[in-house]
């Protein structure tokens, strides 16, 4: 006669008895024993008498809730896995419990697609996994985390990835197009990160001349180039024992990238014109919108560099390719920048919600943002409506791209001028024209302060 397979011990806790009803019903298989609870503390008694494979367990509970119940879990058997479940878990309820170990946190709508494989594929992993795994350090949560908007799947499985790369000092590499959301992203792995008590710094690696750059990253000497009047401290030694942002990281020089690799590979740098050796402990975070395996492939970019810093990848998904995430986003920012500016509520339209969602969003989630403080500067009524939204090159309405508008622009200013200070005066006078003369709408239409719109305005008279 074959033998019973071993069984697995699954135990669903959730106060609503027809969830569990319902999950009982679909998750019955051979070889699965469900157990059920409706609040926390009996969920942890009954981990205390048996084994557990898996929990499923709601965010929302009595006595203490989900997170409160993962963490005791991870300490009191940290052999069994947690799911967390909730109707809509917020952005910081996903980073949040990956971070503590929960191995999945799913919505509930989404239950009867995923939980099965889900259950499936757990005990499986559960059974491969070495039984010398130790429980993960629990972190307290951070304050003034930053605001994070995605309800979209591609999304949430990126929180999910900060969650998890937030408890390690491994490097990340975040990739995905301009003004997709790469420093938010790296701001939430650091303050998820028991690293956020030290700071991030953040370098832009594109925005500083090669010849500073060393010296921005590894500090220098007294004397050691013209201009070097004082001793001074580098990026890395700033970022001692916290984060070490470094932005564009594809527009890094080669030669800079050589002793960037030096200190990933042992910890030590010096100041540019010192001997000393120096060594700090900074966890890696690197960003760019480039294809940073072109870049290698053209030998721009150092390949021993690249497996360095790509030790995980974090690719943020275009705005277009998630346009679930516009009317969230599109709501977030109406708020704040109606609230920021004393400006009374606007309301946004379905249909106008509906044009932002077809649009393509070449500039992503900045390009939203920037549209709906225009919308905001320009609108008539407190509801937006489609014709409201200027949608500058939105397919369809031009035939040109950004880079054919700004070759007509250039080639429109006047002879001998600075076109870049005259392109922005021009802007900043045209802002004005279309808020009728109020200074206040056009600098937030372009999403500057008006102390330098009116600095632009003068470097142009
Ligand atoms: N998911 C999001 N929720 C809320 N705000 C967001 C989100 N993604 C991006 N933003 C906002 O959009 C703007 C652009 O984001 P961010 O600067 O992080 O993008 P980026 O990918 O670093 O862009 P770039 O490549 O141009 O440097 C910021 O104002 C940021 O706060
Ligand atoms: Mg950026």
């Amino acid at each position: 006669m074959p033998e019973n397979p071993p069984e697995e011990t699954l135990l669903l806790v959730d106060p609503d008895l027809d969830f569990l009803d319902w999950a009982t019903k679909h998750l019955a298989a051979d070889g699965l024993r469900i157990l059920r609870c409706d609040n926390a503390d009996n969920a942890l008694k009954v981990i205390t008498k048996m084994p557990v494979n898996l929990v499923v367990a709601a965010f929302d509970l009595q006595p203490f809730d989900g997170m409160e119940l993962l963490a005791r879990i991870r300490l009191q058997s940290p052999q069994t896995m947690v799911i967390l479940t909730a109707g809509f878990p917020s952005t910081g309820q996903i980073i949040e419990a990956t971070q503590r170990g929960a191995h999945d946190v799913l919505r509930k709508e989404s239950l009867p697609f995923e939980l099965r494989h889900i259950v499936e594929s757990s005990l499986q992993i559960q059974e491969n996994r070495r039984s010398a795994d130790s429980p993960d350090a629990t972190v307290p949560s951070p304050e003034g985390r930053v605001k994070i908007i995605g309800v979209s799947r591609a999304l949430q499985d990126v929180f999910k990835l900060v969650g998890r790369v937030a408890r390690t000092d491994a490097p990340v590499l975040i990739t995905g197009e301009s003004g997709t959301g790469k420093e938010l992203i790296a701001k939430a792995i650091h303050e998820y990160s028991p690293r956020r008590k030290r700071e991030m710094i953040t370098l832009n690696c594109g925005a500083i001349p090669e010849n500073l750059l060393e010296s921005e990253l590894f500090g220098h000497e007294k004397g050691s180039f013209t201009g070097a009047l004082a001793r001074r401290a580098g990026r890395f030694e700033q970022a001692d024992g916290g984060t070490l942002f470094l932005d564009e990281i594809g527009d890094m020089p080669i030669s800079i990238q050589v002793k960037l690799l030096r200190v990933l590979q042992d910890g030590s740098f010096s100041r540019v014109g010192a001997n000393e050796t120096l060594t700090a402990d900074v966890r890696i975070i690197a960003a760019t919108h480039k294809n940073l395996s072109a870049e290698v492939a053209s030998g721009r970019f150092r390949e021993d560099l690249y497996y360095r810093l790509n030790v995980v990848e974090l690719r943020i998904p275009a705005l277009r390719e998630r346009p679930e995430d516009i009317p969230l986003l599109a709501e977030y920012f109406l708020q704040r920048i109606t609230r920021k500016n004393g400006m009374a509520l606007i309301r946004i339209s379905a249909e106008a919600i509906a044009t932002l969602q077809t649009h393509h969003w070449p500039g992503n989630v900045r390009e939203l943002e920037n549209t709906i403080a225009r919308a905001c500067a320009l609108a008539s009524s407190t509801i937006l409506l489609p014709a409201d939204i200027p949608l500058a090159f939105a397919p369809g309405r031009s035939q040109l791209g950004l880079p054919e508008v700004l070759d007509r622009l250039i080639n429109s200013a006047p002879i001998g001028v600075d076109v870049i200070d005259w392109l922005s005066s021009e802007i900043a006078g045209r802002a004005i024209e279309r808020a009728d003369g109020d200074l206040k709408t056009a600098a937030i239409a372009l999403g500057i302060p008006p102390a330098s719109l009116k600095n632009r305005l003068s470097r142009h008279a």
